[in-house]
């Protein structure tokens, strides 16, 4: 497996395997590889020849008070897992080599970037979208793969693919779960021992108000029963929401394609998940 850190030698290794006609497959990231992470690499050798992963931290979609400074950075142990998995490169860039001090484009996808996490979390959509604009533009890829635990995440980036005319295939990859039902995210390591106790509560939340909107329950009780429930337990909730999945708006009664999309604060650490429901 290569570890490249520079532009040119991607794109050198890029059209080296173009010309061999190979297909490419490309996996973002931000490292601290967990199984949902490993999972988009499986997938995506399902569907490539080629498999690029980058690991890139990027500063631009976290907020002041964010987390990007304590983010955990485990590049060794990231390259030995993805080199088990037969990952081909990696893409391990620095900040100056992704945004050059002088740089003044950034690509920002309007409405589906404004609620849910968008709302609390000003700037960061417009943030992942020039990344992974960028990073699409480097690494020219037929197919990348999203996991679909950061739904409005891949939403986003669907739009942007579409809007500019992007060659570029997308595939979302289902949510991989801890056994006890918590969604996998490098930011469950902040989590204190009680807190990881109290955490798979989210996605137990997320299937009662599921199953409360099969039995024919109004999506407003389920939210605020959801709501209060995970606050009752020690959750600070940012959104608790049905939405259409196909654009994120509000749902309304005759749409069968719903999401049911949660983010919440226990202690420090902002969790979110999602599951989807057809009605
Ligand atoms: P990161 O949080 O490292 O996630 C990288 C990819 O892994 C994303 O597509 C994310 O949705 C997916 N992923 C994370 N947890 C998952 C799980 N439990 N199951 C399945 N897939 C999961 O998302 C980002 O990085 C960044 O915003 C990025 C797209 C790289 C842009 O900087």
């Amino acid at each position: 497996m290569k570890i490249i850190p520079t532009i040119s030698d991607i794109r050198h290794c890029v059209q080296n395997w173009r010309n061999a006609g190979e297909r490419i497959a490309f996996v973002p990231t931000m490292g601290n590889l967990h199984a949902g992470h490993l999972q988009l690499v499986r997938e995506a050798k399902c569907h490539a020849t080629k498999v690029i992963v980058s690991i890139f931290v990027n500063p631009t979609q976290f907020g002041v008070n964010e987390d990007f400074s304590d983010y955990p950075r485990t590049e060794t142990r990231d390259c030995e897992q993805l080199a088990a998995e037969g990952c081909d490169l990696v893409f391990l860039p620095t900040v100056e080599t992704i945004y050059v001090p002088t740089a003044q484009t950034f690509v920002s996808v309007s409405d589906i970037s404004k609620n849910y996490c968008g709302a609390t979390r000003a700037g960061h959509f417009d943030g992942v979208a020039t990344v992974v604009c960028k990073l699409f533009n480097i690494v020219q890829p037929d197919v990348a793969l999203f996991g679909l635990k950061d739904f409005q995440q891949f939403a986003v980036i669907q739009t942007l693919v579409r809007d500019l005319h992007l060659p570029i295939e997308l595939i979302g990859v289902p949510t991989v779960r801890e056994l006890d039902g918590l969604a996998m995210s490098s930011r469950n390591g902040y989590l204190n021992e009680q807190e990881r106790e109290i955490a798979p509560q989210l996605y137990r939340t997320l299937q009662q108000a599921h199953d409360n909107l099969k039995f024919g329950q109004s999506i407003v009780d389920v939210e605020n029963v959801a709501i209060s429930e995970l606050t009752q337990v020690g959750f600070v909730v940012d959104y608790f929401k049905v939405a259409r999945r196909s654009n994120l708006q509000a749902a309304m009664p005759n749409d069968n394609a719903l999401i049911i999309l949660v983010a919440a604060k226990l202690g420090k650490t902002r969790l979110i998940d999602n599951l989807w429901l057809e009605k």
